[in-house]
């Protein structure tokens, strides 16, 4: 029997094609008829898309879902793994495009480009002054890079080609790191010492409201805090009081919570804050690539094949 599988309405077609000749493919869960629930064998999800017990009771005969991200916070893989439904995502293929994204995040915040843009597009740029829109100086800070997997040290690739110290707080002890001169330091000492503060850590219990009001105050004043990982990684209120209080420079989020942060949240109004809707990996062959590995997850998993790229088996 050709295998059922539901993907979302958001992905482009033409990037799902691998799927038609040996699947039947339903574009959106609630375009399948109810009867047809119970023959659905795989899910291509996104980020955006809950997957828990609710979802997964509707799916009787599921056996894969394939998440088309690296991240992968938004399924609760213990209630997979209860019901060996294997999850696939989607890492290496967009490594490089997040990490350009945290140093050009890294850079406007640096070079107050947001500020200034906006000032030259508005007629506050009324000549050239020895002192307007100062900004920091790259060669010689210290970035701090809190989780050093793939796409952290593919930033610290990048930081060091401007001259950057790097120091980086991780669970394990990373030898290639030397590469980079990257010195691994406690938590507190990279608050402590980092002139950019860039966080590469997945969303888990333990990371959730991990950069806090303590952790805030323990960063070096005048820091830049970069965050193109998960938005509940930083406690938001206290990253507000401590932008409006000017203890940071400023910060540079691409993700957080909730997503979209509707347009009247203070922080887009805070000092130095610059806000970018989720865009780390949004390169078009970036995003074909994730989709074709979440297509070839999601073909290994309804043939009951091993996928090339599991979270769950
Ligand atoms: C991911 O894949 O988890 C990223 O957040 C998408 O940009």
């Amino acid at each position: 029997m050709t295998p059922l599988v539901v993907v979302p309405p958001e992905v482009p077609g033409d990037w799902l094609a691998s799927l038609d000749a040996e699947c039947e493919v339903i574009v959106g869960l609630d375009a399948v008829p109810a009867p047809r629930l119970s023959e659905v064998v795989g899910l291509l999800s996104l980020l955006t898309m809950p997957v828990g017990p609710g979802l997964l009771a509707r799916l009787p005969a599921l056996r894969v879902v394939s998440n088309m991200a690296v991240g992968h916070d938004n399924i609760e893989l213990e209630a997979c793994a209860a019901r060996n439904i294997a999850v696939g995502n989607t890492p290496g293929v967009l490594t490089d495009a997040t990490a350009d994204l945290t140093m050009a995040l890294l850079l406007a915040s640096a070079r107050r480009l947001d500020e200034a843009a906006s000032d030259a597009r508005e007629g506050r740029w009324h000549t050239w002054t020895p002192d307007g829109w100062l900004g920091v100086s790259l060669r010689g800070t210290t970035l701090g890079i809190v989780g050093l997997g793939k796409i952290g040290y593919a930033v610290g690739e990048r930081a060091r080609g401007f001259g950057m110290q790097i120091c980086y707080a991780s669970r394990s002890d990373h030898p290639e790191a030397e590469e980079l001169g990257a010195r691994r330091v406690a938590f507190d000492e990279l608050l402590a010492r980092a002139d950019f503060v860039s966080l590469h850590v997945p969303l888990t219990p333990e990371t959730q409201g991990m950069i806090n009001r303590d952790a805030l105050a323990r960063m070096k004043p005048g820091a830049i805090l970069i965050n193109t990982a998960r938005g509940s990684i930083v406690d938001q209120d206290a990253l507000l009081d401590a932008l409006r209080a000017g203890r940071l420079r400023g910060a540079a989020l691409d993700v957080t919570s909730p997503e979209p942060l509707p347009p009247d949240h203070p922080l887009f109004a805070a000092p130095g804050c610059l806000i970018v809707p989720h865009i780390g990996s949004a390169t078009e062959s970036t995003r074909r690539r994730m989709a074709e590995l979440a297509c070839m997850n999601l073909l290994a998993g309804v043939h009951g094949q091993p996928l090339p790229h599991a979270v769950v088996r």
